[in-house]
């Protein structure tokens, strides 16, 4: 019989009921709620699935397991201690709790703990913005430290490779950066030395940090100690905008985040893309917006003399706007056909074009008499085994299923040899720079009776043409590229081109309409919706359908 005034217990509050689950699969309760799982799934996964976050600085999806920063303890029921949910698997039946008090306390006492020595120069930190001790803190932190010693001094501004920095007071000895060495690039140049408060990360001796993926240190290092040198010091991270894209500097196609201010890229950083890149790219893919910022732009269009033509513009007179050098495009490649023949007139298209450009190009040359299309190919180093390709154009593949044929070398030897000889006479140049790569000599181009060459800077081919356009450059325009593995992918205009520059698209669209191409081809969505209308590879894709992450082309 109960006491007088001690309260009867009720009943239990009743459990949620566990989901069905298949063969492969657990069931288990998180924070009270129902997941289900799949078997090898561990308690900080599943909880992620169902949105429920467990605070972690170690571990990291594309690594394995080291379990050494603590963060993210969680209570599990008949378990007497915390468990690390980034190591601990799921069972059948079991129940995880993430808010407790005790979790609370455990998670204040570790930040604490990672604070002790952390120099707290956040004002100065690049980090700053995107710090997940700063996030932290902020959460799950005490909000005050009782540390009043003097805390362990390492060395700051290390130059641990060509393109990192590293900060051994900043660092927390999560050992991310250790892992992707030893486990992705496999270069394994970084290991963890000493022991206790002095441990510290470090190069094997006469190693640096050099690896052609070092960048994905940076990435993947929670806090500010490893810092990528291009963009230290180049903006605070909340100003910056990231527009999710793609590389365009080698055939894999990673996806890539953008991240712009004030009208500039300045950094590159690679996005999750499971089916083309993983977590990760390459420091050379990187720099791929630098080009357009340090070569000279075009920015206007330049109309010169052409043997046997009327006057330019260059040096003297009124600068043409875009519509008349467009005309005297059309005019000098109408005129140098109605000499010689179209078939005296030639072409080479970039590989590195979108599809939506490659298309339009094709239709203009075709309505111009341009029947010998060329596409030069670009190749680099060595494909490796993880993402880097020796084909350092992004769209072959997509010239290819376009029709226009893959990047050929002895096509273009073939091309360069008839523009020496003098057999071809008038030539359209799209993004191309043949004089520059050494395909064709200048003196070779002075027999064209017509140039037109469309490029975003001033490349040596440029400076010979008798029409350049400016286009659109790197992270200007939107469009979409195959990849080497037949995924197609959009990439994104994240900054505005300069002066009178436009997509490559829109010029071969005016180009095209002095010789009666006719149809709006208003944007590039609307050129990407005809290509899915007639090109059978590309039947029933759209911009939106290819989201984020692209889609397969079948039998590509
Ligand atoms: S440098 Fe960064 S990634 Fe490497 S162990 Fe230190 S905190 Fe972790
Ligand atoms: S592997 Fe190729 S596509 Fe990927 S980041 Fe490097 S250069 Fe760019
Ligand atoms: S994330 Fe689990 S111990 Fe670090």
């Amino acid at each position: 019989m109960p006491e007088p005034n001690v309260p009867v217990p009720g009943p239990a509050p009743a459990q949620p009921e566990l989901p069905p689950c298949g063969p492969d699969e657990v069931a288990l309760l998180i924070d009270g709620h129902p997941v289900v799982a799949k078997k090898g799934t561990t308690v900080l996964q599943a909880a992620e699935t169902i949105g429920v976050v467990v605070p972690h600085y170690c571990y990291h999806p594309g690594l394995s397991v080291a379990g050494n920063c603590r963060m993210c303890l969680v209570e599990i029921e008949k378990m007497p201690k915390l468990q690390i949910g980034c190591a601990t698997q799921v069972a059948q039946g079991m129940s995880v709790k993430t808010t407790t008090n005790r979790v609370k306390d455990t998670r204040e006492g570790i930040m604490e703990f990672l604070l002790i020595n952390h120099p707290l120069d956040c004002p100065i930190c690049d980090q700053a913005g995107e710090c997940r001790l700063q996030q932290y803190s902020a959460t799950y932190g005490k909000g005050e430290s009782r540390f009043v010693e003097e805390k362990i001094h390492h060395d700051k501004r290390v130059p641990i490779g060509e393109r990192v920095t590293f900060d051994g007071e900043r660092c927390i000895k999560c050992t991310r950066c250790v892992r992707f060495c030893d486990e992705v690039s496999g270069t394994r140049e970084l290991t963890l030395v000493e022991r206790g408060g002095h441990a510290i990360i470090d190069t094997f001796p006469g190693m640096a940090l050099n690896n052609a993926y070092s960048g994905n240190t940076v990435d993947i290092c929670p806090v500010g100690a490893l810092t990528w040198k291009p963009f230290r010091f180049a903006a605070r991270v909340w100003f910056l905008k990231n527009v999710p894209s793609i590389c365009s500097a080698c055939a894999r196609g990673c996806s890539v985040d953008l991240a712009t201010y004030q009208n500039r890229v300045h950094r590159i950083t690679a996005r999750h893309n499971p089916d083309v890149n993983g977590y990760w790219m390459c420091d050379f893919g990187r720099q791929t917006y630098a080009p357009a910022q340090d070569l000279p732009r075009l920015t206007r269009p330049i109309v010169r003399p052409a043997p046997g033509g009327p006057g330019g513009t260059e040096g003297g007179g009124a600068a043409p706007s875009m519509g008349e050098a467009v005309d005297q495009a059309a005019a000098s490649l109408r005129a140098a056909a109605g000499r010689h023949g179209a078939g005296a007139l030639a072409a080479l298209v970039s590989a590195r074009l979108t599809l939506e450009e490659i298309h339009l190009a094709k239709k203009t040359l075709a309505a111009a008499g341009i029947a010998r299309i060329v596409v030069p190919p670009h190749e680099e180093g060595q494909d490796d085994e993880l993402l880097i390709r020796r084909d350092r154009t992004p769209n072959g593949r997509g010239a290819a299923l376009l029709g226009l044929g893959a990047p050929d070398a002895a096509a273009a030897a073939a091309l360069a040899a008839d523009v020496a000889a003098g057999k071809v006479r008038g030539l359209v140049v799209l993004g191309e720079d043949p004089v520059g790569d050494g395909l064709i000599r200048a003196e070779a181009l002075r027999g064209l009776e017509a140039l037109v060459v469309v490029d975003w800077w001033t490349s040596a081919t440029v400076q010979a043409a008798h029409v350049a356009l400016p286009s659109c450059g790197y992270g200007e325009s939107e469009g979409v590229y195959v990849n080497c593995t037949g995924r197609a992918q959009r990439t994104r205009a994240a900054v505005r081109p300069g002066d009178l520059a436009e997509p490559v698209w829109a010029i071969m669209r005016e180009i095209g309409r002095r010789f009666g191409l006719a149809g709006a081809y208003a944007s590039a969505p609307a050129i990407f919706a005809e290509i899915a209308a007639t090109v059978p590879a590309f039947a029933g894709m759209t911009y939106r359908a290819l989201g984020e992450t692209g889609a397969q082309i079948e039998g590509a």
